[in-house]
């Protein structure tokens, strides 16, 4: 077991990188992020307009246990649709995705269709979780650095684009969590980016057990 510790920097040091763009402003509302968070959408057509994401995101769009592909179900409907435009503009990197998402594929009115069916999706517990190693520690920091945007549920918050962490594969959220403190996830809030960065491996991989073992307890 690792000490018991609140602070990030007194439970291991990690590298991590920290070329952040300084003249970029995070979520920037502009655009056809604007048009599909305006627009109404419709969740019979969203989910006519999924068909073509199922191969990865899987029926229900519940994911893969393995985390190669994430849960979409019950997110936000907001944070999918910054997610979504992100991945069109460029500001998330998702080469294999992108063909899929592309605005010559889907347009912003299918987006906000999209992201109403998936928001309404029912989140089931038979999402893949961790090893179950150093879950006090990991709660401790999640508590201390986490919990004002993903929530005490870890069910983030749909105004502020806080996507929600509950019920999400472990190893989707581990990789993530990498991806943001070394820099490759663009449009990560930097708030985050600031926080995430000092993590060790091992203390990225107990709070994405944490978080993929956190109870369902507002079913969607
Ligand atoms: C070829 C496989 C593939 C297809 C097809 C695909 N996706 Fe994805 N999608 C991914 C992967 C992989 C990720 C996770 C990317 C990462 O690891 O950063 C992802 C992530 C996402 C996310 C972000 C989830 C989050 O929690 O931030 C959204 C939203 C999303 N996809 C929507 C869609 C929609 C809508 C479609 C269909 C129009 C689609 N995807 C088609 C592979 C795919
Ligand atoms: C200031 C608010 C804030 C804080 C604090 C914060 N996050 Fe986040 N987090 C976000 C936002 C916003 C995103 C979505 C990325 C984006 O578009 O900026 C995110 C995304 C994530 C993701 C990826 C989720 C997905 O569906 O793709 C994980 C995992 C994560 N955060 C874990 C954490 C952990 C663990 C902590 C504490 C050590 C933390 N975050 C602290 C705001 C925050």
């Amino acid at each position: 077991m690792v000490a018991v510790a609140l602070h990030a920097s007194a439970w291991g040091q990690s590298p991590g990188s920290s070329d952040a763009d300084s003249d970029y402003t995070w979520n920037a509302m502009q655009g056809e992020k604007l048009q599909a968070l305006a627009a109404k959408g419709d969740a019979t057509r969203g989910e006519i307009s999924f068909e073509i994401c199922q191969g990865c995101h899987r029926k229900n769009a519940l994911g893969r246990p393995d985390g190669s592909y994430p849960r979409l179900a019950g997110q936000h409907r907001s944070v999918l649709i910054k997610q979504m435009t992100d991945v069109r503009a460029g500001r998330r990197r998702n080469e294999t995705m992108l063909p899929f998402i592309d605005r010559h594929v889907v347009s912003p009115q299918d987006i906000a269709d999209i992201a109403v069916y998936l928001s309404e999706l029912p989140v089931t517990p038979d999402n893949g979780k961790g090893p179950g190693r150093d879950l006090v520690e990991a709660e401790q920091l999640y508590r201390f650095q986490c919990v004002e945007c993903h929530g005490e549920q870890g069910e983030g918050d749909a105004a502020q684009f806080y996507p929600r962490v509950n019920g999400q594969h472990y190893r989707y959220l581990r990789r993530e969590m990498i991806a943001i403190r070394d820099g490759a996830r663009g449009n990560a809030n930097p708030k985050m980016v600031e926080i995430i960065k000092p993590l060790s491996d091992t203390q990225i991989a107990a709070l994405a057990d944490y978080m993929s073992r956190i109870p369902l307890l507002k079913p969607r």
